[in-house]
């Protein structure tokens, strides 16, 4: 049996609980169903189809171009393959931030559709009521603190948050009003270790930290970079575990190379017949 088989469903009461015992709760990103796959073969215990795909996958500098269209297919792409991983999708850039009605159904077509067992969404008293109707609904809410990528022009870019008491207090009170308002997580993103391990401390839900520091909860990093599968990108808060971007470009350089000198495709990667009595040739291996 494998680990994945073995493992039971993270789920969102599992990953209070994990809070409660002090276990740390690891969170990778995922938008696809290779990756899910092989990330629901690891000890991993949430994934996030976060909205960083609009980087990542689309090739945008930000995430303002991801639809809520985007969401709930890459959502269906990574729970049509995970059997044990909790499946976080993000609620994108618009889909709330109207009214809560808004951010009620399409939160709806993230878990009805998308397959997925909670939401992630930006921001902090401003969506109280948000989070609660969408909690009411029945839906776990995770809340998204600190450099909340949705606001980027409002911040002048990608830039850390939080850096003076004043802003440190309003993210403190953000979070315990995330946390009234019914949501079970929140990500602190891009803020100071010691105001994330202090909301950490106050908060009975975990926190999910991305370069916030070690006294989270939880950590979470894009796949991707982790995997070092980008080498024109390497932030202070990312460390990569693989080197993946020149083993790919190697692999690719080798296969071009075989190609070209005719070395591949060799006879096992072939087949034949005989046209006379339609039987396969005896070095024939089998198609996959
Ligand atoms: O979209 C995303 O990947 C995220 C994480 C970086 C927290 O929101």
């Amino acid at each position: 049996m494998t680990k994945s088989a073995a493992r039971s469903r993270i789920t969102a009461p599992s990953l209070l609980q994990q809070k409660r015992d002090g276990t740390p709760i690891v969170m990778v990103t995922a938008y696809d169903a290779t990756f899910a796959r092989l990330i629901d073969s690891c000890d991993v215990d949430m994934v996030l189809v976060g909205d960083s795909l609009g980087m990542v996958m689309q090739g945008h500098q930000h995430t303002l171009e991801v639809t809520l269209e985007h969401m709930v297919y890459h959502t269906r792409c990574v729970t049509r393959v995970t059997k044990s991983v909790h499946v976080v999708a993000d609620l994108p850039f618009m889909s709330y931030q109207v009214n809560a009605e808004d951010g009620i159904r399409a939160a709806g077509r993230l878990v009805q559709e998308g397959g997925a067992a909670a939401v992630k969404l930006e921001g902090g008293e401003s969506r109280v009521e948000t989070v609660r109707r969408i909690a009411e609904a029945g839906i776990p809410v995770m809340g998204h603190l600190g450099l909340t990528p949705q606001s980027v022009h409002a911040f002048g870019g990608f830039r850390a948050q939080a850096r003076d008491s004043a802003t440190a207090d309003r993210l403190f009170r953000d979070a315990l009003a995330l946390q009234h308002a019914g949501a079970y997580a929140v990500v602190l993103e891009g803020i100071p270790a010691s105001l994330a391990e202090r909301v950490t401390a106050e908060l009975e839900i975990p926190t999910i930290g991305i370069g916030a520091g070690v006294g989270c909860d939880g950590q979470v990093l894009v796949m991707q970079d982790l995997l070092g599968l980008d080498d024109q990108f390497q932030p202070r808060f990312v460390k990569r575990y693989a080197q993946l971007a020149q083993t790919v470009r190697e692999a690719v350089g080798s296969y071009a190379a075989e190609v070209r000198t005719r070395q591949f495709p060799a006879e096992q990667h072939a087949f034949d017949v005989d046209l006379e009595s339609g039987r396969a040739s005896s070095h024939v291996k089998p198609a996959r």
